[in-house]
């Protein structure tokens, strides 16, 4: 076993179990396998049945293809972003699945690992991308975006206080030599914010957190998945999701509320676009969150949200509004009103 092996604890694992209620035979997704560690959970309950698992990340695909190996269900991994999840399902010709995984965000073999750039503790390349064959990393970002984008990208995925200093000596810097290290960049960000006083959190930690979740699309992502999965659940079948922080939480919420036939822009009724079609049953009226010893023996469950709905015996199959011609205009109305999900969900309308 590697010292990663060894460290990483997959999160809430109990509990994601119990959601998902595994059946021996059934057909499950880990959209998110990471070291694997939930998915060895999930195949040591899989008689015959099969498991698919996802990752952006080759490396974290290699070490789940070493840790699953020898188990009985039949598994398939695949270099895949979860928001074509429908894609891969269709081209593996699978129709429905009992349940669904998504432990979003990144995971301590990413954030341990120096040369991945994840890390204002580590010195490493400013690189942060999940999948390594995209051209976008975080130093392209820091180094050629507009200020105002940066402002945007800072105050949108961080909520960083002091953003437009932040990014001032951002620029002023770049302009003498352009960013390349983690190190660098805390640097700059610990110099212009200090340490408030009465934290122990990093300067840099909120303004890592937003170039992560540009440079990889997080909040897009997952809103498209959130909106494509439902259709696969077959009738009792389960959808389990783990947020990190309060952006993504809010979408799993809003589109948990969605899926289960509420109003989400609490518009005046023929006004609505929300498709008020109830096709899931929420099993997690309020998160379930790590105990307080899962927290000390594994502190990157500190924030996490677990959210779960299971799939209602509906006729109705894909996705899609319903209603006539007034609930359209009232869609058109609500989407140009709401603009991005990602955004709204950063204004706080938590509903
Ligand atoms: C928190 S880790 C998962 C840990 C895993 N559940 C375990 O217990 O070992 C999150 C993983 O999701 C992957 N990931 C993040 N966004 C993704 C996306 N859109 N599509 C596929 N994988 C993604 C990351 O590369 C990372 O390996």
């Amino acid at each position: 076993m590697t010292r990663m092996e060894a460290v990483h604890i997959p999160v809430l694992c109990k509990s994601v179990l119990n959601h998902l209620q595994v059946r021996p035979q059934g057909v499950y997704v880990d959209c998110t396998v990471g070291p694997g560690g939930h998915s060895r959970a999930i195949v040591k309950r899989l008689g015959a049945g099969r498991l698919v698992v996802l990752d952006l990340d080759e490396d974290a695909l290699r070490l789940a293809a070493r840790r699953l190996a020898g188990s009985k269900a039949k598994l398939s991994l695949h270099r895949e972003n979860f928001r074509n999840l429908p894609r891969l399902l269709r081209r593996l010709r699978i129709r429905r699945i009992d349940g669904c995984l998504a432990d979003v965000g990144v995971s301590s073999l990413q954030l341990q690992t120096a040369e991945r750039g994840f890390s204002f503790m580590k010195e490493g390349p400013l690189d942060m991308r999940m999948d390594r064959t995209q051209t976008v990393t975080a130093a392209s970002l820091v180094n050629d975006s507009r200020p105002e984008r940066l402002l945007e990208i800072l105050r949108t995925y961080g909520e960083v206080t002091g953003a437009a200093r932040v990014v001032a000596a951002l620029v002023e810097e770049r302009h003498r030599k352009r960013f390349e290290t983690t190190t660098e960049l805390a640097a700059v960000v610990e110099r212009v914010k200090g340490w408030p006083r009465g934290t122990r959190l990093h300067p840099a930690t909120q303004v890592f957190q937003a170039l992560r979740i540009e440079v990889n699309q997080e909040l897009k992502n997952l809103e498209e998945f959130l909106s494509g999965v439902v259709g696969f659940l077959r009738p009792g079948g389960r959808l389990v999701v783990l947020a990190f922080h309060s952006l993504e939480d809010r979408l799993v919420k809003r589109a948990f509320a969605r899926e289960s036939g509420k109003c989400i822009c609490f518009s005046p009724r023929d006004l609505c676009g929300c498709p008020r079609r109830r096709r899931v049953r929420i099993l997690t009226r309020k998160p379930v969150r790590p105990s307080g010893p899962e927290i000390r023996t594994n502190p990157r469950a500190r924030s996490a949200k677990l959210r779960a709905v299971e799939r209602l015996n509906t006729s109705t199959g894909g996705h899609g509004g319903g209603g006539g011609p007034r609930a359209e205009r009232g869609r058109k109305a609500v989407a140009s009103r709401l603009g991005d999900g990602a955004r709204e969900a950063n204004r706080g309308q938590d509903r």
